[in-house]
């Protein structure tokens, strides 16, 4: 059997070589350029050359607000995990429709989003152990962080962990904060928020999936949802959508 045509929009340094990894990023930018990467490699700690010699695949620089760069009907199966919350709102349904048109027809979605119902269930019972002197305010406060901290943060995170001062400020410059970049959240999202959006763009049969189990064949294999046996980012919400048979392809850039 052919072997299926699988987009990782928004990809950051998590590729596979099954897929056609994508991200706007520096590192997507090296990955996709071996010989530059070369030259680069020598004022890399070993850190950051293992992260950049990690991304296995093809990966290809393109910034997702200017629509996905693929062909109507090219690809089986798109792939956006924790991306979806990091575009504007009033894109991603353009975002969305964009994956309409590259996939074929009985084509796949598949979000990953970190799940708003949960991390909001969670905060209720800190708030309910924290109000009977159960834990501390510290603790409770971490029930708060994965709500909010990602949606009002200016540093960027990403770049103070893996590039030296100088080369922070200069991305700074080039490219903006936190926000500017994609790395805060714009939007958090449930079930409810997600399916209803998935369908607006005329995906139809939603379904709440797990790490480990997908409509995309031989996704376990493909292992991007989870590390080591364990869920790669816990409390997500996984969900998938298919695009219907007989459907018009959308607009390009809608
Ligand atoms: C939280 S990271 C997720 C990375 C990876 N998919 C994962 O699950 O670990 C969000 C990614 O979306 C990318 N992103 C945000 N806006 C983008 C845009 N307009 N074009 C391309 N990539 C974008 C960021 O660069 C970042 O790598």
């Amino acid at each position: 059997m052919a072997q299926l045509r699988i987009l990782n929009l928004g990809c950051g340094t998590r590729t596979s070589e099954s897929c056609v990894n994508l991200d706007w990023t520096l590192w997507a930018l090296l990955a996709s350029r071996p010989a530059v990467a070369k030259l680069v490699y020598p004022f890399f700690g070993s850190l950051r050359r293992n992260r950049l010699r990690s991304m296995t695949g093809t990966v290809i620089a393109h910034d997702l607000r200017k629509g996905i760069p693929f062909p109507d009907r090219s690809v089986d199966a798109v792939y956006l995990s924790h991306v979806v919350e990091h575009i504007d709102r009033d894109q991603v349904a353009g975002l969305l429709s964009e994956c309409r048109r590259v996939l074929v027809q009985g084509g796949t979605i598949r979000i990953v989003v970190p799940d708003l119902a949960r991390l909001i269930e969670d905060y209720q019972e800190s708030y309910r152990l924290a109000v009977s002197g159960s834990i501390t305010w510290q603790q409770h406060d971490k029930a708060l962080e994965p709500i909010l901290e990602q949606s009002v943060r200016r540093q960027s995170r990403a770049v103070v962990h893996t590039w030296p001062a100088a080369i922070q400020r200069a991305m700074t410059v080039a490219i903006g904060d936190a926000r500017k970049r994609g790395e805060t959240h714009q939007w958090m999202y449930d079930e409810v928020a997600l399916s209803h959006l998935l369908l607006s763009c005329d995906f139809v049969d939603t379904r709440v999936r797990d790490p480990y189990s997908s409509a995309i064949e031989g996704w376990k294999e493909i292992n991007l949802d989870f590390d080591h046996g364990s869920e790669y980012k816990p409390k997500s919400l996984y969900l998938e959508a298919q695009v219907p048979e007989g459907s018009m392809i959308p607009a390009k850039g809608r």
